[in-house]
C-alpha cells in the first residue's frame, strides 16, 4: 500500500441496506463528483469528509445509492480519471480511513456506495508505466500497454491513424532513457492516460485484485469507465478516416465496443457474485445502439449500462417515445433493467441543453433561455422518474443548476479543452461546485473558496434557498423520489402502456398510474385521468378535463 493508504478493518455494516432484493433494478442512483460536492477541510476542493457530512441530505432526498467519481491517488490530468494508485485515496480527497467511514455511514443511513473503476487506462504515473518508460524498449512492462515503433523512415509517424477522444493523435512518442526519440504508446484519451493492453494476463490479474480490494472495503458496486474500450481490434488496424470524432457512438470502432470485452465482464461477474449483498456493475459504454448496449447487461455480465441514447435525445415527444420503446425492447430479452440519465459530469447539464434549440448535441456553450430550460428540465425529470428501470441523477440537477457557460478560459481544467478539436472540452461548466447556502464562502461548499469560480446568483439556487419551499426544484425531486418509494408501479417492471395523446405529448399508463409529458410549446387539454400526484408546473382541472401547460409533466394515480 502507498503512503496515502491506511488499513481499516473490512466494512461489514451492510445490515441496513441488504434487505431489498433486486434493489438495483429500480434504484435511483445519485452521482457525486467529489471535487465539487462539499469541501470538508477548507482547501477549496471537495473531499470524502465533505461527502460524508452531506450523506443525511442524500438520504432525505430519497435516493437509493451514491456513485462517486474517482477519488484515487492521481496527478489529476483528467480530474482523477488518470489513476496512479487504484488502492489509495488521493490526499486531496482524504485517505482510506475516510473512505471506510463514508461507506459505513452511508450503510447506516440505508444508502449504497458505488465507486468508479478505470480499467481502460492508467495514469502515466502508474508504477508499471513509469517503469516501462525507464526500462526502455524491450521492457516486459511495455507489453502491459500498447507500445509500437512509429511508421516512416525514422519512426517519426504514429503507428496508426487513430485519434484521441480529446482531440489530436491517439499516440505519443516517448524519449528513450538514452535521450533519443523512441517508441510510441497508445492513449485514447489524454497522453497522461496510456491504454492498458488487456491481452496481457497481468492486467486482468491486477484488476481482479483491485475489484476484491474495494469489495472487501464494503462498496456495493462499480461504475466501469470506458467499459467499451478495453479490447482493441487485433493488429490495431487503421480506421481510414480522419473524421473519427463524429463517428464515436455511431459505429463500431477498432478501439470501441469490440466483442472481446464481454469475456472480461463474465469473469468479473463471478467475482462480484461471491460477495453477499447484491453488489452491482454499471457500464459506461458508448455504443452505436441500445441493442449493442444490451450485450453488456446479459445475465452473466454487468447489471446496468448507462443509456446515452436517452441522454442525447432532445425534448421532443416523438423522439423520446422512440428511444423509450427501443430501450425497453432491447433490454427485455436480456432481462436487464433499462436505465435513464439526463446529466453527468461529461455533458452539458440538461437545464441548459433544453434551454437551447434542439440538435446541438450534449456539449453546448450557450446559456439559451434559462427559464424555459429549467421548466423543461423539471418536466424531463418527472418523465424520467416515471419510466420503468433505474435512474441516475447528477449532483446539483435537483437544484435545477444550469451549466456555467461563461467560465473564463484561464480557469478551465478540462484536458480536452487544451487539446483543441475534442468533442468534449467544455466539461468544466457542469463541474462547478454546488451551492448549499444562500451566501457565505463558496455558498456553503466549504470555507476555503472553490476550485472553479461559482457564478453570481448561485446562492439563489442553493439547498438553503429551496429547502421547504413549495414548488422549488429541490422539493419537486424530493416529492418525486418519495412517490417512487411509495408507489410500487413507479420504477418497477419493463413496459409502459401508451395512451392516445395529441402531437407533442407523451402519455402512458403503468398499473395504477398515468404519466403525461407535454413537450409542445402549447398547453393541451386532456381527460383528467384521476388524482394528480405530482406535476412539474401547475395543472388546472375542470369538468373532468385537465389543462396541461407547455413543457410540463404530470403524474396521476388512477383507480
Ligand atoms: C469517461 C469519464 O466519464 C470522463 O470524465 C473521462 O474523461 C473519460 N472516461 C476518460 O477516463
Amino acid at each position: 500500500m502507498s503512503q496515502h493508504s491506511a488499513d481499516p478493518a473490512p466494512n461489514t455494516a451492510l445490515a441496513t441496506v441488504a434487505a431489498h432484493r433486486d434493489w438495483w433494478r429500480e434504484a435511483v442512483i445519485y452521482q457525486v463528483y467529489p471535487r465539487s460536492f462539499a469541501d470538508g477541510n477548507g482547501d477549496g476542493m471537495g473531499d470524502l469528509e465533505g461527502v460524508r457530512s452531506r450523506l443525511p441530505y442524500l438520504r432525505d432526498l430519497g435516493v437509493d445509492a451514491v456513485w462517486l467519481s474517482p477519488f484515487y491517488a492521481s496527478p489529476q490530468a483528467d480530474a482523477g480519471y488518470d489513476v496512479a494508485d487504484y488502492r489509495a485515496v488521493d490526499p486531496m480527497f482524504g485517505n482510506l480511513l475516510d473512505a471506510d467511514a463514508l461507506i459505513r455511514d452511508a450503510h447506516g443511513l440505508g444508502l449504497r456506495i458505488i465507486v468508479d473503476l478505470v480499467p481502460n487506462h492508467s495514469s502515466d504515473q502508474y508504477e508499471w508505466f513509469r517503469r516501462a518508460l525507464a526500462e526502455g524498449p524491450g521492457s516486459p512492462l511495455r507489453e502491459r500497454y500498447h507500445f509500437r515503433p512509429g511508421k516512416g523512415e525514422n519512426g517519426e509517424l504514429p503507428p496508426n491513424d487513430w485519434e484521441s477522444v480529446f482531440g489530436g493523435p491517439a499516440w505519443t512518442r516517448v524519449t528513450e532513457p538514452d535521450g533519443t526519440p523512441g517508441e510510441w504508446y497508445l492513449h485514447l484519451f489524454a497522453p497522461e492516460q496510456p491504454d492498458f493492453n488487456w491481452d496481457h494476463p497481468a492486467v486482468g490479474d491486477e484488476f481482479r485484485s483491485i475489484l476484491r480490494f474495494w469489495l472487501d472495503m464494503g462498496v456495493d458496486g462499480f461504475r466501469i469507465d470506458v467499459a467499451h474500450g478495453l479490447v482493441k481490434a487485433e493488429g490495431l488496424p487503421d480506421l481510414g478516416t480522419h473524421d473519427q470524432l463524429k463517428l464515436l457512438g455511431n459505429d463500431v470502432m477498432p478501439f470501441f465496443d469490440q466483442d472481446g470485452v464481454h469475456a472480461i465482464y463474465r469473469q468479473w461477474r463471478t467475482i462480484l457474485d461471491e460477495y453477499a449483498g447484491e453488489r452491482i456493475f454499471v457500464a459506461e459504454a458508448w455504443t452505436p445502439t441500445v441493442e449493442r448496449t444490451a450485450n453488456y447487461v446479459r445475465p452473466d455480465e454487468l447489471h446496468q449500462a448507462f443509456n446515452f441514447q436517452y441522454l442525447s435525445t432532445d425534448w421532443d415527444a416523438a423522439e423520446l417515445r422512440a428511444v423509450i420503446e427501443r430501450t425497453l425492447e432491447a433490454m427485455r430479452p436480456v432481462g436487464a433493467p433499462a436505465t435513464w440519465v439526463l446529466s453527468n459530469h461529461d455533458v452539458t447539464r440538461h437545464a441548459t441543453r433544453f434551454a437551447n434549440p434542439p440538435g446541438l448535441g450534449t456539449q453546448i456553450r450557450t446559456a439559451g433561455d434559462r427559464e424555459l430550460g429549467l421548466r423543461r428540465a423539471r418536466a424531463a425529470t418527472l418523465l424520467m422518474l416515471a419510466l420503468p428501470g433505474s435512474a441516475y441523477i447528477y449532483q446539483g440537477e435537483e437544484l435545477g443548476l444550469p451549466d456555467v457557460v461563461d467560465l473564463p478560459d484561464e480557469v478551465r481544467q478540462d484536458p480536452a479543452y487544451f487539446r483543441g478539436a475534442g468533442q468534449d472540452g467544455f466539461r468544466d461548466g457542469c463541474r462547478v461546485p454546488i451551492p448549499w447556502t444562500r451566501s457565505g464562502s463558496s455558498y456553503g461548499f466549504g470555507t476555503g473558496g472553490s476550485w472553479l469560480p461559482q457564478p453570481a446568483g448561485w446562492g439563489d439556487l442553493s439547498v438553503e434557498a429551496q429547502q421547504g419551499v413549495a414548488g422549488s426544484t429541490l422539493e419537486l425531486y424530493r416529492s418525486a423520489l418519495a412517490a417512487r418509494r411509495e408507489q410500487p408501479g413507479l420504477g418497477a417492471g419493463d413496459s409502459v402502456e401508451w395512451l392516445r395523446a395529441p402531437e407533442g405529448v407523451l402519455a402512458f399508463r403503468r398499473g395504477g398510474f398515468v404519466c403525461v409529458a407535454n413537450t409542445s410549446g402549447e398547453s393541451v387539454a386532456l381527460p383528467a385521468y384521476g388524482r394528480v400526484l405530482l406535476a412539474s408546473a401547475e395543472v388546472t382541472e375542470a369538468d373532468g378535463e385537465a389543462k396541461v401547460p407547455a413543457d410540463t409533466t404530470v403524474w396521476w394515480t388512477v383507480d
